[in-house]
Protein backbone atom coordinates (compact mmCIF):
# COMPACT_ATOMS: atom_id res chain seq x y z
CA UNK A 1 0.00 0.00 0.00
CA UNK A 2 1.36 3.17 -0.56
CA UNK A 3 1.59 5.70 2.13
CA UNK A 4 -0.73 8.68 2.46
CA UNK A 5 0.56 12.01 1.88
CA UNK A 6 -1.97 13.81 3.76
CA UNK A 7 -4.22 12.71 6.53
CA UNK A 8 -6.18 15.09 8.81
CA UNK A 9 -7.40 12.68 11.86
CA UNK A 10 -10.78 14.48 13.86
CA UNK A 11 -9.92 18.45 13.44
CA UNK A 12 -12.08 20.51 14.76
CA UNK A 13 -12.21 24.23 14.19
CA UNK A 14 -14.00 27.25 16.05
CA UNK A 15 -14.36 30.85 15.13
CA UNK A 16 -15.60 32.99 18.23
CA UNK A 17 -16.52 29.97 19.71
CA UNK A 18 -18.52 28.74 16.73
CA UNK A 19 -17.87 25.70 15.94
CA UNK A 20 -17.51 25.75 12.30
CA UNK A 21 -15.80 22.30 11.40
CA UNK A 22 -15.98 19.20 13.83
CA UNK A 23 -13.86 15.79 13.83
CA UNK A 24 -13.22 15.92 10.25
CA UNK A 25 -11.24 13.31 8.46
CA UNK A 26 -9.75 12.93 5.11
CA UNK A 27 -6.84 11.16 3.39
CA UNK A 28 -5.03 11.68 0.04
CA UNK A 29 -2.53 9.25 -1.71
CA UNK A 30 -0.20 10.51 -4.60
CA UNK A 31 -2.44 10.28 -7.73
CA UNK A 32 -6.13 10.74 -5.66
CA UNK A 33 -8.04 13.26 -6.56
CA UNK A 34 -11.06 14.43 -3.81
CA UNK A 35 -13.59 16.16 -3.97
CA UNK A 36 -14.90 18.58 -1.05
CA UNK A 37 -18.89 19.45 -1.76
CA UNK A 38 -21.04 21.58 0.75
CA UNK A 39 -23.08 23.88 0.99
CA UNK A 40 -21.96 27.68 1.28
CA UNK A 41 -20.75 27.86 4.69
CA UNK A 42 -20.60 24.07 5.59
CA UNK A 43 -16.46 24.92 6.11
CA UNK A 44 -14.81 23.41 3.03
CA UNK A 45 -12.47 26.81 2.34
CA UNK A 46 -11.65 26.78 6.47
CA UNK A 47 -10.90 22.52 6.15
CA UNK A 48 -8.34 24.15 3.32
CA UNK A 49 -7.22 26.47 5.40
CA UNK A 50 -6.18 24.48 8.02
CA UNK A 51 -4.34 22.19 5.61
CA UNK A 52 -2.37 25.28 4.18
CA UNK A 53 -1.49 26.64 7.31
CA UNK A 54 -3.48 30.17 6.88
CA UNK A 55 -5.46 28.98 10.29
CA UNK A 56 -4.05 26.49 13.16
CA UNK A 57 -6.73 23.60 14.18
CA UNK A 58 -8.20 23.55 17.64
CA UNK A 59 -8.54 19.58 17.96
CA UNK A 60 -7.32 16.69 16.06
CA UNK A 61 -4.00 16.13 14.00
CA UNK A 62 -2.38 17.01 10.62
CA UNK A 63 0.41 14.68 9.01
CA UNK A 64 2.03 16.03 6.13
CA UNK A 65 4.82 13.35 4.31
CA UNK A 66 4.55 11.00 7.63
CA UNK A 67 5.50 14.05 9.94
CA UNK A 68 2.42 15.82 12.76
CA UNK A 69 1.95 19.24 12.10
CA UNK A 70 0.78 21.69 14.76
CA UNK A 71 1.21 25.02 13.77
CA UNK A 72 1.68 24.57 10.50
CA UNK A 73 2.38 28.05 8.31
CA UNK A 74 1.73 28.97 4.63
CA UNK A 75 5.20 28.64 4.25
CA UNK A 76 6.00 25.74 5.03
CA UNK A 77 3.05 23.91 3.21
CA UNK A 78 4.26 25.78 0.17
CA UNK A 79 7.50 23.83 0.91
CA UNK A 80 5.89 20.83 1.27
CA UNK A 81 4.28 21.32 -1.89
CA UNK A 82 0.31 22.25 -1.37
CA UNK A 83 -0.49 25.05 -3.74
CA UNK A 84 -3.83 26.58 -3.50
CA UNK A 85 -6.13 28.18 -6.35
CA UNK A 86 -8.92 30.06 -4.21
CA UNK A 87 -11.68 31.28 -4.71
CA UNK A 88 -10.76 34.54 -4.33
CA UNK A 89 -8.15 35.84 -6.73
CA UNK A 90 -4.83 37.03 -5.65
CA UNK A 91 -4.03 38.83 -9.01
CA UNK A 92 -2.14 41.50 -8.58
CA UNK A 93 -3.86 44.23 -11.29
CA UNK A 94 -0.96 46.67 -11.37
CA UNK A 95 1.63 44.72 -12.10
CA UNK A 96 2.30 42.50 -15.30
CA UNK A 97 1.42 38.85 -15.94
CA UNK A 98 4.83 37.58 -15.59
CA UNK A 99 5.35 39.55 -12.48
CA UNK A 100 2.28 38.08 -10.79
CA UNK A 101 3.57 34.54 -11.87
CA UNK A 102 6.66 35.07 -10.47
CA UNK A 103 5.93 37.20 -7.20
CA UNK A 104 7.62 36.15 -4.09
CA UNK A 105 9.95 33.73 -6.47
CA UNK A 106 11.42 35.79 -8.89
CA UNK A 107 14.28 34.46 -10.81
CA UNK A 108 17.43 36.09 -10.80
CA UNK A 109 20.54 35.95 -12.52
CA UNK A 110 24.19 37.61 -11.47
CA UNK A 111 22.09 38.83 -8.75
CA UNK A 112 19.57 40.49 -10.70
CA UNK A 113 15.97 39.83 -12.30
CA UNK A 114 15.76 37.45 -15.06
CA UNK A 115 12.80 38.83 -16.92
CA UNK A 116 13.57 37.51 -20.23
CA UNK A 117 13.55 34.22 -18.57
CA UNK A 118 10.62 34.68 -16.53
CA UNK A 119 9.16 36.55 -19.68
CA UNK A 120 9.74 33.22 -21.53
CA UNK A 121 8.61 30.84 -18.81
CA UNK A 122 5.13 32.62 -18.67
CA UNK A 123 4.51 32.30 -22.10
CA UNK A 124 5.45 28.93 -22.19
CA UNK A 125 2.62 28.62 -19.48
CA UNK A 126 0.00 30.98 -21.19
CA UNK A 127 0.36 28.78 -24.35
CA UNK A 128 -0.35 25.15 -22.43
CA UNK A 129 -3.44 26.49 -21.42
CA UNK A 130 -4.41 28.06 -24.53
CA UNK A 131 -3.66 31.67 -23.68
CA UNK A 132 -2.03 32.82 -26.73
CA UNK A 133 -3.61 36.51 -27.13
CA UNK A 134 -2.00 37.30 -23.50
CA UNK A 135 1.18 39.01 -23.84
CA UNK A 136 3.42 38.29 -20.63
CA UNK A 137 4.12 41.96 -20.74
CA UNK A 138 0.47 42.80 -20.09
CA UNK A 139 -1.37 44.18 -16.65
CA UNK A 140 -2.88 41.45 -15.21
CA UNK A 141 -5.94 43.82 -14.69
CA UNK A 142 -6.80 43.85 -18.35
CA UNK A 143 -7.63 40.05 -18.15
CA UNK A 144 -10.85 39.10 -17.97
CA UNK A 145 -12.09 37.01 -14.83
CA UNK A 146 -11.92 33.87 -16.53
CA UNK A 147 -8.46 34.22 -17.48
CA UNK A 148 -7.08 35.18 -14.19
CA UNK A 149 -8.54 32.19 -13.21
CA UNK A 150 -6.52 30.33 -15.58
CA UNK A 151 -3.58 32.27 -15.20
CA UNK A 152 -4.04 31.50 -10.74
CA UNK A 153 -4.02 27.96 -12.11
CA UNK A 154 -0.56 28.48 -14.29
CA UNK A 155 0.91 30.33 -11.27
CA UNK A 156 0.32 27.19 -8.88
CA UNK A 157 1.26 24.27 -11.57
CA UNK A 158 4.64 26.04 -12.01
CA UNK A 159 5.10 25.40 -8.94
CA UNK A 160 5.58 21.51 -9.11
CA UNK A 161 2.91 21.29 -6.34
CA UNK A 162 2.72 17.78 -5.06
CA UNK A 163 -0.84 18.57 -3.72
CA UNK A 164 -3.11 21.11 -5.40
CA UNK A 165 -6.33 23.20 -4.03
CA UNK A 166 -8.28 24.12 -5.81
CA UNK A 167 -11.45 26.18 -3.93
CA UNK A 168 -13.87 26.89 -7.25
CA UNK A 169 -11.11 27.62 -9.29
CA UNK A 170 -13.44 27.03 -12.36
CA UNK A 171 -15.86 29.20 -11.31
CA UNK A 172 -15.26 31.80 -14.09
CA UNK A 173 -14.59 29.22 -16.63
CA UNK A 174 -16.44 28.32 -19.67
CA UNK A 175 -16.53 24.61 -20.82
CA UNK A 176 -13.72 24.45 -23.09
CA UNK A 177 -11.74 26.20 -20.59
CA UNK A 178 -12.37 23.62 -17.65
CA UNK A 179 -11.40 21.36 -20.34
CA UNK A 180 -7.70 22.17 -20.56
CA UNK A 181 -7.23 22.84 -16.88
CA UNK A 182 -8.56 18.91 -17.01
CA UNK A 183 -6.50 17.43 -19.20
CA UNK A 184 -3.58 19.26 -17.20
CA UNK A 185 -4.73 17.37 -14.42
CA UNK A 186 -4.96 14.28 -15.88
CA UNK A 187 -0.98 13.94 -17.23
CA UNK A 188 0.07 15.43 -13.68
CA UNK A 189 -1.79 12.88 -11.86
CA UNK A 190 0.25 10.03 -14.07
CA UNK A 191 3.20 11.76 -12.03
CA UNK A 192 1.72 11.53 -8.48
CA UNK A 193 -0.41 14.88 -8.35
CA UNK A 194 -2.59 14.89 -5.91
CA UNK A 195 -6.03 17.52 -6.02
CA UNK A 196 -8.38 18.49 -3.53
CA UNK A 197 -11.10 19.93 -5.40
CA UNK A 198 -14.30 22.28 -4.39
CA UNK A 199 -16.83 23.24 -7.03
CA UNK A 200 -20.31 23.45 -6.82
CA UNK A 201 -20.61 22.49 -10.34
CA UNK A 202 -20.94 19.09 -9.55
CA UNK A 203 -20.55 17.40 -13.15
CA UNK A 204 -17.13 18.79 -12.73
CA UNK A 205 -16.39 16.69 -9.84
CA UNK A 206 -17.78 13.70 -11.12
CA UNK A 207 -15.89 14.15 -14.17
CA UNK A 208 -11.79 14.45 -12.07
CA UNK A 209 -12.50 13.36 -8.81
CA UNK A 210 -12.02 9.96 -7.33
CA UNK A 211 -13.19 10.55 -3.89
CA UNK A 212 -15.65 12.81 -2.43
CA UNK A 213 -16.43 13.76 1.06
CA UNK A 214 -19.28 15.83 1.94
CA UNK A 215 -19.54 18.61 4.63
CA UNK A 216 -22.82 19.39 5.99
CA UNK A 217 -22.76 22.34 9.10
CA UNK A 218 -18.90 21.18 9.90
CA UNK A 219 -19.36 18.08 10.21
CA UNK A 220 -18.20 15.31 8.09
CA UNK A 221 -21.44 13.30 6.72
CA UNK A 222 -19.96 10.93 4.47
CA UNK A 223 -16.59 10.30 2.78
CA UNK A 224 -17.03 7.73 -0.66
CA UNK A 225 -15.64 6.37 -3.92
CA UNK A 226 -17.28 8.49 -6.80
CA UNK A 227 -18.69 5.54 -8.13
CA UNK A 228 -20.39 4.90 -4.54
CA UNK A 229 -22.26 8.45 -4.64
CA UNK A 230 -24.51 9.15 -7.66
CA UNK A 231 -25.95 12.44 -7.63
CA UNK A 232 -29.18 12.41 -6.42
CA UNK A 233 -27.88 10.56 -3.07
CA UNK A 234 -25.03 13.57 -2.91
CA UNK A 235 -27.34 16.16 -3.22
CA UNK A 236 -29.59 15.17 -0.81
CA UNK A 237 -26.44 14.11 1.52
CA UNK A 238 -25.25 17.80 1.05
CA UNK A 239 -28.68 20.04 1.47
CA UNK A 240 -30.70 17.55 3.57
CA UNK A 241 -33.23 17.30 1.10
CA UNK A 242 -34.07 16.12 -2.58
CA UNK A 243 -33.76 18.26 -5.37
CA UNK A 244 -35.29 18.18 -8.68
CA UNK A 245 -35.61 20.34 -11.46
CA UNK A 246 -33.27 22.87 -10.39
CA UNK A 247 -34.68 25.71 -12.80
CA UNK A 248 -38.65 26.39 -12.59
CA UNK A 249 -40.86 25.74 -15.71
CA UNK A 250 -40.21 27.72 -18.85
CA UNK A 251 -42.64 30.45 -19.51
CA UNK A 252 -44.76 31.24 -22.39
CA UNK A 253 -41.69 32.50 -24.73
CA UNK A 254 -44.02 34.24 -27.66
CA UNK A 255 -45.94 36.06 -24.97
CA UNK A 256 -43.20 37.28 -23.45
CA UNK A 257 -41.56 38.77 -27.33
CA UNK A 258 -44.82 40.58 -27.70
CA UNK A 259 -44.24 42.62 -24.63
CA UNK A 260 -42.83 46.18 -24.89
CA UNK A 261 -38.83 46.85 -25.25
CA UNK A 262 -37.74 48.24 -22.01
CA UNK A 263 -34.31 48.72 -23.18
CA UNK A 264 -33.07 48.84 -26.30
CA UNK A 265 -29.34 50.06 -27.64
CA UNK A 266 -29.33 51.05 -31.47
CA UNK A 267 -26.59 50.86 -33.57
CA UNK A 268 -24.25 50.75 -30.19
CA UNK A 269 -20.29 51.54 -29.47
CA UNK A 270 -19.16 50.74 -26.76
CA UNK A 271 -16.14 49.16 -25.56
CA UNK A 272 -14.38 47.06 -28.20
CA UNK A 273 -17.91 46.27 -29.44
CA UNK A 274 -19.77 48.17 -32.58
CA UNK A 275 -22.88 48.42 -34.80
CA UNK A 276 -24.92 46.71 -31.54
CA UNK A 277 -28.57 46.60 -31.53
CA UNK A 278 -30.75 44.54 -29.19
CA UNK A 279 -33.49 45.01 -26.52
CA UNK A 280 -34.95 43.59 -23.57
CA UNK A 281 -38.38 43.22 -23.05
CA UNK A 282 -40.82 43.53 -20.11
CA UNK A 283 -40.32 40.37 -17.48
CA UNK A 284 -37.48 38.67 -20.16
CA UNK A 285 -35.04 36.77 -19.44
CA UNK A 286 -32.27 37.75 -21.69
CA UNK A 287 -29.00 35.90 -21.61
CA UNK A 288 -25.93 37.16 -23.12
CA UNK A 289 -23.70 33.60 -24.23
CA UNK A 290 -20.52 33.14 -26.28
CA UNK A 291 -17.10 31.87 -25.52
CA UNK A 292 -15.58 34.05 -22.56
CA UNK A 293 -14.51 37.36 -23.14
CA UNK A 294 -15.95 38.13 -26.50
CA UNK A 295 -17.22 41.82 -25.29
CA UNK A 296 -20.21 40.65 -22.89
CA UNK A 297 -19.39 42.12 -19.86
CA UNK A 298 -19.19 45.68 -21.88
CA UNK A 299 -22.98 44.76 -23.02
CA UNK A 300 -23.69 45.25 -18.98
CA UNK A 301 -21.36 47.98 -18.14
CA UNK A 302 -22.63 50.10 -21.09
CA UNK A 303 -26.29 49.75 -20.10
CA UNK A 304 -25.11 50.27 -16.47
CA UNK A 305 -23.51 53.54 -17.39
CA UNK A 306 -19.90 52.68 -16.19
CA UNK A 307 -18.86 52.21 -20.31
CA UNK A 308 -19.79 55.42 -21.98
CA UNK A 309 -22.09 54.75 -25.55
CA UNK A 310 -19.50 56.51 -28.43
CA UNK A 311 -22.22 55.87 -30.63
CA UNK A 312 -25.88 54.49 -31.31
CA UNK A 313 -28.76 55.47 -28.79
CA UNK A 314 -29.98 54.04 -25.77
CA UNK A 315 -33.99 53.92 -24.90
CA UNK A 316 -35.63 53.08 -22.14
CA UNK A 317 -39.51 52.53 -22.01
CA UNK A 318 -39.03 54.15 -25.78
CA UNK A 319 -37.73 57.35 -24.56
CA UNK A 320 -33.81 58.13 -25.42
CA UNK A 321 -31.64 58.01 -22.56
CA UNK A 322 -27.86 59.56 -22.24
CA UNK A 323 -26.14 57.51 -19.28
CA UNK A 324 -23.88 59.77 -17.50
CA UNK A 325 -22.79 56.82 -14.85
CA UNK A 326 -23.95 54.73 -12.66
CA UNK A 327 -25.74 56.82 -9.93
CA UNK A 328 -28.03 57.55 -12.61
CA UNK A 329 -28.72 54.23 -13.64
CA UNK A 330 -29.76 53.26 -10.34
CA UNK A 331 -31.66 56.53 -10.08
CA UNK A 332 -33.74 55.24 -13.32
CA UNK A 333 -33.77 51.39 -11.83
CA UNK A 334 -31.43 49.68 -13.07
CA UNK A 335 -29.76 47.45 -10.97
CA UNK A 336 -25.92 45.27 -11.97
CA UNK A 337 -24.60 42.75 -9.92
CA UNK A 338 -20.74 42.51 -10.96
CA UNK A 339 -18.65 39.53 -11.48
CA UNK A 340 -15.90 40.44 -9.06
CA UNK A 341 -17.53 40.68 -6.14
CA UNK A 342 -15.56 41.15 -3.71
CA UNK A 343 -13.90 44.36 -5.43
CA UNK A 344 -16.66 45.87 -7.10
CA UNK A 345 -19.85 44.71 -4.92
CA UNK A 346 -18.95 44.77 -1.15
CA UNK A 347 -17.17 46.75 1.63
CA UNK A 348 -15.55 43.63 3.34
CA UNK A 349 -14.75 44.92 6.50
CA UNK A 350 -18.43 46.73 7.04
CA UNK A 351 -21.32 44.28 8.68
CA UNK A 352 -24.14 42.39 6.44
CA UNK A 353 -26.68 45.21 7.29
CA UNK A 354 -24.09 48.05 6.11
CA UNK A 355 -23.73 46.49 3.35
CA UNK A 356 -27.44 45.34 2.76
CA UNK A 357 -29.07 48.77 3.62
CA UNK A 358 -26.27 50.59 2.08
CA UNK A 359 -27.50 50.20 -1.80
CA UNK A 360 -31.34 51.00 -0.71
CA UNK A 361 -30.75 53.61 1.86
CA UNK A 362 -33.31 55.96 -0.16
CA UNK A 363 -35.73 53.56 -0.04
CA UNK A 364 -34.97 53.36 3.69
CA UNK A 365 -34.64 56.62 5.09
CA UNK A 366 -37.73 59.13 6.12
CA UNK A 367 -37.67 62.62 4.06
CA UNK A 368 -35.06 64.13 6.69
CA UNK A 369 -32.88 61.42 5.80
CA UNK A 370 -32.80 58.99 8.87
CA UNK A 371 -33.11 55.29 8.55
CA UNK A 372 -36.06 54.17 9.61
CA UNK A 373 -35.07 51.38 11.47
CA UNK A 374 -38.28 48.68 11.63
CA UNK A 375 -37.70 48.96 7.85
CA UNK A 376 -34.22 48.21 7.81
CA UNK A 377 -34.79 45.12 9.96
CA UNK A 378 -37.75 43.94 7.69
CA UNK A 379 -35.31 44.50 4.69
CA UNK A 380 -32.47 42.46 6.63
CA UNK A 381 -35.21 39.70 7.52
CA UNK A 382 -36.59 39.20 4.37
CA UNK A 383 -32.92 38.92 2.65
CA UNK A 384 -31.50 36.41 5.25
CA UNK A 385 -34.52 34.24 4.41
CA UNK A 386 -35.06 34.51 0.63
CA UNK A 387 -31.67 33.89 0.07
CA UNK A 388 -31.01 31.63 3.27
CA UNK A 389 -27.80 33.72 4.16
CA UNK A 390 -25.82 31.80 6.66
CA UNK A 391 -23.98 33.87 9.30
CA UNK A 392 -24.19 34.84 12.68
CA UNK A 393 -26.60 37.36 12.51
CA UNK A 394 -27.20 40.85 10.56
CA UNK A 395 -24.10 42.47 12.37
CA UNK A 396 -21.16 39.91 11.62
CA UNK A 397 -18.18 41.35 9.50
CA UNK A 398 -19.07 40.53 5.66
CA UNK A 399 -15.43 39.18 5.24
CA UNK A 400 -15.92 36.75 7.53
CA UNK A 401 -18.53 34.94 5.94
CA UNK A 402 -18.06 31.81 3.83
CA UNK A 403 -17.60 33.30 -0.45
CA UNK A 404 -21.44 32.04 -1.05
CA UNK A 405 -22.55 34.06 1.48
CA UNK A 406 -20.98 36.75 0.44
CA UNK A 407 -22.52 36.18 -2.99
CA UNK A 408 -25.75 36.31 -1.66
CA UNK A 409 -25.65 39.38 0.10
CA UNK A 410 -24.45 41.32 -3.15
CA UNK A 411 -27.70 39.71 -4.79
CA UNK A 412 -29.49 40.60 -1.88
CA UNK A 413 -28.38 44.01 -2.04
CA UNK A 414 -29.48 44.91 -5.09
CA UNK A 415 -32.60 43.09 -5.27
CA UNK A 416 -33.57 45.09 -2.25
CA UNK A 417 -33.78 48.34 -4.43
CA UNK A 418 -36.67 46.89 -6.85
CA UNK A 419 -34.88 47.14 -9.78
CA UNK A 420 -36.57 47.81 -12.94
CA UNK A 421 -33.88 46.24 -15.36
CA UNK A 422 -31.46 43.90 -13.42
CA UNK A 423 -28.29 43.49 -14.97
CA UNK A 424 -26.59 39.80 -13.60
CA UNK A 425 -22.85 38.26 -14.37
CA UNK A 426 -22.60 35.08 -12.99
CA UNK A 427 -25.85 34.77 -10.44
CA UNK A 428 -24.60 31.82 -9.09
CA UNK A 429 -21.38 31.77 -8.87
CA UNK A 430 -19.71 29.96 -6.31
CA UNK A 431 -23.60 29.60 -4.85
CA UNK A 432 -24.37 26.05 -3.97
CA UNK A 433 -27.17 23.82 -5.45
CA UNK A 434 -29.62 24.09 -2.94
CA UNK A 435 -29.21 28.04 -3.01
CA UNK A 436 -29.30 28.12 -6.55
CA UNK A 437 -32.65 26.37 -6.70
CA UNK A 438 -34.06 29.51 -4.74
CA UNK A 439 -32.42 32.06 -6.65
CA UNK A 440 -33.53 30.83 -10.17
CA UNK A 441 -37.29 30.96 -8.63
CA UNK A 442 -36.35 33.72 -7.33
CA UNK A 443 -35.33 35.28 -10.62
CA UNK A 444 -38.50 33.76 -12.23
CA UNK A 445 -40.64 35.61 -9.67
CA UNK A 446 -39.06 38.72 -10.41
CA UNK A 447 -39.27 38.61 -14.33
CA UNK A 448 -43.37 37.32 -13.96
CA UNK A 449 -43.94 40.13 -12.05
CA UNK A 450 -42.79 42.27 -14.99
CA UNK A 451 -38.87 43.14 -14.48
CA UNK A 452 -36.60 42.72 -16.72
CA UNK A 453 -33.27 40.26 -16.48
CA UNK A 454 -29.84 40.41 -18.34
CA UNK A 455 -28.10 37.77 -17.68
CA UNK A 456 -24.26 36.53 -18.01
CA UNK A 457 -23.04 33.25 -17.68
CA UNK A 458 -20.83 30.65 -18.10
CA UNK A 459 -22.86 28.08 -17.50
CA UNK A 460 -24.64 26.47 -20.56
CA UNK A 461 -27.28 24.77 -18.31
CA UNK A 462 -28.09 28.19 -16.79
CA UNK A 463 -28.72 29.79 -19.73
CA UNK A 464 -31.03 27.35 -21.05
CA UNK A 465 -32.82 26.52 -18.30
CA UNK A 466 -33.46 30.15 -17.38
CA UNK A 467 -33.67 32.58 -20.25
CA UNK A 468 -36.60 33.05 -22.56
CA UNK A 469 -34.24 34.46 -25.17
CA UNK A 470 -30.20 33.94 -25.70
CA UNK A 471 -27.73 37.05 -27.62
CA UNK A 472 -24.65 34.87 -28.43
CA UNK A 473 -21.32 37.42 -28.81
CA UNK A 474 -18.47 36.36 -31.17
CA UNK A 475 -15.62 39.01 -31.55
CA UNK A 476 -17.55 42.01 -29.64
CA UNK A 477 -20.52 41.31 -32.10
CA UNK A 478 -24.24 39.94 -31.71
CA UNK A 479 -23.78 36.65 -33.74
CA UNK A 480 -26.88 34.59 -32.97
CA UNK A 481 -29.80 34.91 -31.28
CA UNK A 482 -31.93 32.19 -30.09
CA UNK A 483 -35.44 31.91 -28.33
CA UNK A 484 -36.02 29.19 -25.40
CA UNK A 485 -37.71 26.72 -27.64
CA UNK A 486 -34.20 26.41 -29.75
CA UNK A 487 -32.66 26.64 -27.00
CA UNK A 488 -30.14 23.30 -26.57
CA UNK A 489 -26.39 22.80 -25.39
CA UNK A 490 -25.58 21.83 -29.18
CA UNK A 491 -27.17 24.99 -30.25
CA UNK A 492 -25.99 27.20 -27.76
CA UNK A 493 -22.62 25.65 -28.62
CA UNK A 494 -22.64 26.24 -32.07
CA UNK A 495 -23.83 29.92 -31.63
CA UNK A 496 -20.85 30.50 -29.34
CA UNK A 497 -18.00 29.18 -31.25
CA UNK A 498 -18.79 29.50 -35.18
CA UNK A 499 -19.22 32.88 -36.59
CA UNK A 500 -22.38 33.45 -38.20
CA UNK A 501 -21.95 33.60 -41.98
CA UNK A 502 -23.25 36.41 -43.93
CA UNK A 503 -26.54 34.55 -45.85
CA UNK A 504 -27.77 32.99 -42.77
N1 LIG B 1 -12.31 34.25 9.76
C1 LIG B 1 -13.51 33.85 10.14
N2 LIG B 1 -14.14 34.39 11.20
C2 LIG B 1 -15.37 34.00 11.58
N3 LIG B 1 -16.08 33.04 10.98
C3 LIG B 1 -15.52 32.45 9.91
C4 LIG B 1 -14.21 32.82 9.43
N4 LIG B 1 -13.92 32.05 8.35
C5 LIG B 1 -14.99 31.26 8.16
N5 LIG B 1 -15.94 31.48 9.10
C6 LIG B 1 -17.24 30.80 9.21
O1 LIG B 1 -17.04 29.41 9.06
C7 LIG B 1 -18.12 28.81 8.36
C8 LIG B 1 -17.57 27.98 7.23
O2 LIG B 1 -17.05 28.84 6.24
P1 LIG B 1 -16.26 28.32 4.95
O3 LIG B 1 -15.69 29.52 4.31
O4 LIG B 1 -15.35 27.23 5.34
O5 LIG B 1 -17.48 27.74 4.08
P2 LIG B 1 -17.44 27.05 2.64
O6 LIG B 1 -17.89 25.65 2.81
O7 LIG B 1 -16.14 27.29 1.99
O8 LIG B 1 -18.62 27.84 1.90
P3 LIG B 1 -18.72 28.48 0.40
O9 LIG B 1 -19.23 27.40 -0.48
O10 LIG B 1 -19.76 29.54 0.55
O11 LIG B 1 -17.39 29.02 0.03
C9 LIG B 1 -19.01 29.95 7.90
O12 LIG B 1 -20.15 30.00 8.71
C10 LIG B 1 -18.17 31.19 8.08
O13 LIG B 1 -18.95 32.30 8.39
MG1 LIG C 1 -15.51 28.54 0.41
Amino acid sequence: MEKSFLQVKNVSKSFFGNKVLSNVSVELKPGEFLALIGENGAGKSTLINLVTGIYVYDEGEIWIDGKLYKNLTPAEAQKLGIYTVRQELSINPVLTVTQNVFLGHELLKHGVLDKKRMRQITRELLDTVHLNHIDPDQDAGTLTMAEKQMLEFCKAVYQNPKLLVLDEATSALDDDQVEIIFSKLRKLQKEGLMVIFISHRLHELYEICNIMTVLKDGQQIVTETIKQLDEDRLISLMTGRKIQDLFPPHRDSQKIQAEPEIVKIEGGAFGKCRNITFSVKRGEILGIGGLQGQGQQDFLECLFGIKKLKAGKMFLNGEEINLSGPSEAMKKGIAYLPAERKTEGLFVSHTIAFNLTFACLDALSNRIGTIIKKREQEQLAMAFKAFSIKANGPNQIIGELSGGNQQKVVLAKWLARNPKLLLLNEPTRGIDVGTKKEIYELMMKLASSGVSIIMISSDTMELIGMCDRVITIYEQEINYELLSNDLTEETLVKASVFRRSGNE
